[in-house]
């Protein structure tokens, strides 16, 4: 086997297990691990530490233009920094999540970013990128493109194992929010969540997490044979 060059980009909706499978096909094929929604995590703490309301788009451009937002590429660890302080338990925070749609809607938030995030591919001779733009916006020439989806029922499931809740009704508020996720995501005008028209799609509902993994290693080692 050929060590694996180039960049596989991980898109889809949120609750797909995107995050773990990410970093598991980066270790298993050596290669760095970029979370850019930890970037517009990490803007929208900038944003509400400036006091700023995250529905005032040019006012949290600004300050997100100003912060320094740097992000580790490290598929083992995790390392999300604003102007130097960590964050990266901050940016997983019910307050985080509620405001970062806003953020990550901005233009100009998203210009800032994607360019950073360009860079730091750039600096990997393999690379695996997680996001929801990374195959149709950021780098529309990856080695392979992956979008990974999942019902939302299922979705919803893994979500309420997460957070230790099992009545049904708790289970089918958490499908209803990833619905209404899902189309904010997929509707908004700037870099809408959809799969890239090269993207293989992978859906995850019936699949373990070690069989997703499998699959996507698979299909890099097959898109490095065939360029
Ligand atoms: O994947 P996540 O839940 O950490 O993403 C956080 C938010 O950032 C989510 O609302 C979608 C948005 N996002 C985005 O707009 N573009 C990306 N490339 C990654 C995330």
């Amino acid at each position: 086997q050929h060590p694996f060059r180039g960049a596989v980009t991980l898109d889809g909706p949120s609750g797909t297990g995107k995050s773990s499978v990410g970093r598991g096909v980066a270790a298993r094929l050596g290669a760095s691990y970029l979370d850019t929604g930890a970037m517009y995590r990490a803007a929208t703490v900038a944003v509400l530490d400036a006091g700023i309301d995250p529905g005032d788009a040019e006012a949290v451009a600004r300050t997100v233009a100003a912060a320094r937002i740097e992000v580790g590429t490290e598929a083992g660890t995790e390392r999300v920094e604003v102007d130097g302080a960590d964050v990266a338990v901050r940016i997983r925070s019910a307050e985080v999540t509620r405001a970062v749609s806003a953020v990550s809607a901005v233009p100009a938030v998203r210009r800032q970013l994607v360019a950073q995030q360009r860079d730091l591919v750039g600096a990997a001779d393999a690379v695996v990128v997680e996001g929801r733009d990374i195959g149709t916006v950021v780098l529309p020439d990856a080695t392979l493109k992956v979008y990974l989806t999942a019902a939302p029922e299922v979705r919803a499931q893994r979500r309420a194992g997460q957070l230790g809740l099992t009545e049904a009704a708790q289970i089918d508020d958490l499908a209803a929010d990833l619905r209404r996720r899902d189309q904010y995501d997929s509707s908004r005008a700037d870099s809408p969540l959809r799969p890239a028209a090269d993207a293989v799609v992978v859906d995850s509902s019936e699949l373990s997490q070690q069989a997703v993994v499998d699959r996507i290693v698979a299909l890099a080692q097959a898109a490095l044979v065939t360029g």
